[in-house]
């Protein structure tokens, strides 16, 4: 009996919280997940893949990452990428360099055994479908087939490999070249058989080669030989840090509202991004954390298809878009703008038993003369003040509108919330009455310093 938690079944001294984001993903989880790393021993990831973008400004210098951790920019501090994420190899060592050339220790990362890995024929089947469903919208605008928009990095693809079983690689299979030459193998085969009507002409070399199974290989097996050091057994790890005494941050990627389950279906990513997702995403049980924080924009964006009520397509949306940089950190795709929805992140409250807010880009309302929020939906069956989390049934509800005065001053060097206008702060107030959650903190801007701290 030498490890801590053995014969407990549960690992009770340690402190588990979670970030996660509360709309359609951008919601600036990135800055908040590096602000409590600082408050945590290990961050951990528990879902998605390279889809995700988190981007955290230190010192007036940008970071955008996409699979590791934002607890990697705190030294000292284990990243972790739990079993949950889906790991595009190159991707993590594109990341990992990146860091690396600009001063960052990336010695802390560890990555799951038993992470899935995404390979380059999930990319291509991404695209492919992507495109498939594009031609037939565009040859039948009105018909439902439409496209996800998805970021094309091979998600989808590899969380249904995930499920198919028998021809799926996870992480510890990059260090076994017999199962990896087995399954990679049968993956192309299974792939090519379907795909071949499919595939663009011969001069697609990209298509091909992905579908190459001595070609994946031979990438695969250079990206273990620098990764190889980094995967590990994470569970174990996890518990024993917690029976320990140590404070774990899981941190979501993506956004409630892109739930594969409690998301817009079919418009959603492919991963449990509530913190449900902790459980089978690191084998920790949702029940052990303590804390959720919830992060909001003080505006809605989506990237991609699918239902956004309080869309807006006029000017003022390109003004808030520009302002608030609103271009996606993965794809660099616009992202479409909208005001707050409290009827959406009400329920994403709701189904992450969120304890704690955090609203983000408020800076970016100023000088906007009146602010709405939406508070209800109109539909065919009548008005109503619960989410419609079907994505072609929500596509059919039109927003019932609050409308709050809003602030002509710039706000990003207030640090306390005395600073703050007082329209700044009744749209505050409105929306933790409407929420029933108290803010946390409250950004006024991308640097860590601007952030009003006002937890209790
Ligand atoms: P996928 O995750 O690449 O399959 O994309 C599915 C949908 O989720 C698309 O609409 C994407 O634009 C969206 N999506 C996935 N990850 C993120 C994210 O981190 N931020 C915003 N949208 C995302």
């Amino acid at each position: 009996m030498t490890n801590a938690h053995q014969n407990q079944g549960q690992s009770q001294s340690g402190i588990a919280s979670a970030v996660v984001g509360l709309q359609w993903g951008d919601e600036g989880k990135g800055k908040f997940v590096d602000l409590l790393a600082a408050e945590h021993d290990a961050v951990v990831r528990y879902n998605g893949g390279a889809n995700a973008g988190h981007s955290v400004v230190v010192n007036g210098d940008r970071f955008s990452l996409h699979l590791i951790p934002s607890g990697i920019l705190h030294s000292g501090k284990l990243a972790i990428i739990g079993n949950g994420v889906v790991v595009d190899p190159e991707k993590l060592i594109d990341e990992m360099d990146n860091l690396a050339k600009r001063g960052i220790d990336t010695s802390s990362l560890i990555v799951s055994d038993r992470a899935h890995v995404v390979m380059p024929y999930h990319k291509a089947e991404d695209e492919i479908r992507e495109d498939l469903f594009k031609a037939a919208r565009n040859e039948s605008p009105k018909g439902n087939l439409s496209e996800i928009g998805t970021t094309r990095r091979g998600i989808g693809p590899a969380y249904a490999e995930k499920a198919q079983r028998a021809t799926a690689v996870r992480m510890g299979d990059l260090l076994r070249p017999e199962v990896l030459k087995e399954r990679v193998t049968k993956a192309c085969t299974v792939r090519a058989a379907m795909f071949r009507p499919y595939l663009p002409g011969e001069q697609d070399h990209g298509m091909y080669e992905s579908l190459h199974a001595e070609k994946v290989l031979a990438r695969m097996t250079s990206a273990a030989g620098r990764i190889g050091p980094r995967i590990k057994e994470t569970t174990y790890l996890l518990h024993d840090m917690l029976a320990g005494g140590k404070r774990v941050l899981f941190e979501g990627a993506n956004g409630t509202l892109l739930d594969v389950d409690h998301g817009t279906y079919p418009f959603v990513t492919a991963s449990s991004v509530a913190v449900g997702g902790v459980g089978p995403g690191t084998g920790v049980p949702t029940q052990r954390i303590s804390k959720v924080l919830g992060i909001m924009k003080a505006y809605s964006t989506r990237v991609g298809a699918g239902p956004m009520p309080t869309e807006l397509f006029d000017e003022l949306g390109q003004r808030i878009r520009d302002r608030g940089r609103e271009y996606g950190t993965t794809t660099g795709r616009p992202r479409r703008v909208g005001w707050l929805d409290l009827v959406a992140t009400g329920y994403a409250c709701m189904l992450n038993g969120t304890t704690g807010l955090a609203l983000t880009m408020l800076d970016v309302l100023a000088g906007v003369d009146q602010i709405n929020v939406c508070v209800g939906y109109r539909t065919p069956q009548g008005e109503t003040r619960r989410f419609i989390p079907d994505g072609f049934e929500l596509a059919k509800a039109t927003p019932v509108f609050k409308t709050l005065p809003g602030f002509k001053e710039e706000i990003g060097g207030a640090r306390t919330m005395t600073d703050l206008p007082t329209n700044a702060r009744g749209f505050i107030d409105v929306v933790q009455e409407t929420l029933g959650v108290p803010f946390d903190f409250i950004s006024v801007g991308p640097g860590r310093e601007q952030t009003l701290d006002i937890r209790r």
